[in-house]
């Protein structure tokens, strides 16, 4: 009850900053998201995470780091529940945020900006962020991807999916069976032969060494090694050995 309290109040404090148009970016954002793991409180923890970064930074417009953030899986649903698999919300997203941002008469620099800002934030993804901005999204939302969160979202994904809590298997076996191509960075085939346990090894432990600033570098580096005691016990306990 009372995390459930903190919570509720540092959104309430988010939401407050926020200007009519910003306002109203959110309420479509609200409308288009369901998704336990990608919710609008992953939206919230991104948006303040690169409001942190974006103030360690210099020369950064915090305007279209503001709106991206709060914009950035706004097709994440409709990738989800695309059962063609041809959905990218990356892209998707970065089309209807272009349409909501010229419905409320931004100026095209910032469409521009939100709009690649929004193509390049995935993990597994073609092109890299190739602003300051971009790259500052994509920090903040891979850092909402690890530690302590990172753990309870990828079990909120585990439970959506019908994934296993723990899949003792040979990494490198799993890597040519189940990842598209056999590369370790390559979309997962079988979502029901996944586990949060493989996300680290496949994933998760690449996530520092793939961040573009400083600071969240160093953040990544500890919610990392968090992950890695949790599933090294949760192998122990799995084992019998604890
Ligand atoms: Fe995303
Ligand atoms: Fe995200």
């Amino acid at each position: 009850m009372k995390l459930q309290f903190a919570v509720y109040s540092k959104f309430v404090i988010i939401e407050s900053r926020m200007n009519k148009k910003m306002n109203t970016i959110k309420q479509i954002v609200k409308k288009e998201l369901s998704s336990s793991s990608h919710d609008l409180e992953h939206t919230f923890r991104v948006f303040e995470l690169a409001c942190m970064l974006a103030k360690k930074e210099q020369i950064v417009d915090m305007e279209i780091v503001e709106i991206a953030s709060l914009l950035h899986d706004i097709a994440r649903v409709k990738e989800d529940s695309d059962l063609s698999g041809n959905i990218d919300h990356a892209l998707l997203g970065a089309e209807m945020a272009e349409e909501i941002l010229r419905s409320l008469d931004y100026p095209e620099r910032i469409v521009q900006n939100v709009k690649h800002c929004i193509q390049t934030h995935r993990y597994r993804g073609e092109a890299p962020p190739a602003t300051k901005e971009a790259q500052i999204l994509f920090d903040a939302d891979k850092l909402d991807a690890i530690g302590a969160v990172g753990i309870a979202r990828a079990y909120m994904i585990a439970g959506e999916r019908g994934e296993s809590v723990y899949i003792d298997i040979d990494l490198n076996s799993y890597v040519k069976e189940n990842l598209l191509d056999g590369k370790i960075n390559g979309r997962i085939k079988d979502i029901s032969k996944h586990a949060p346990n493989i996300e680290l090894e496949t994933k998760f432990r690449y996530i520092p060494e793939r961040l573009f600033t400083d600071t969240a570098k160093k953040i990544a580096e500890k919610r990392i090694a968090f992950m890695e005691d949790f599933f090294s016990t949760l192998k122990k306990e799995i084992d019998g050995s604890l």
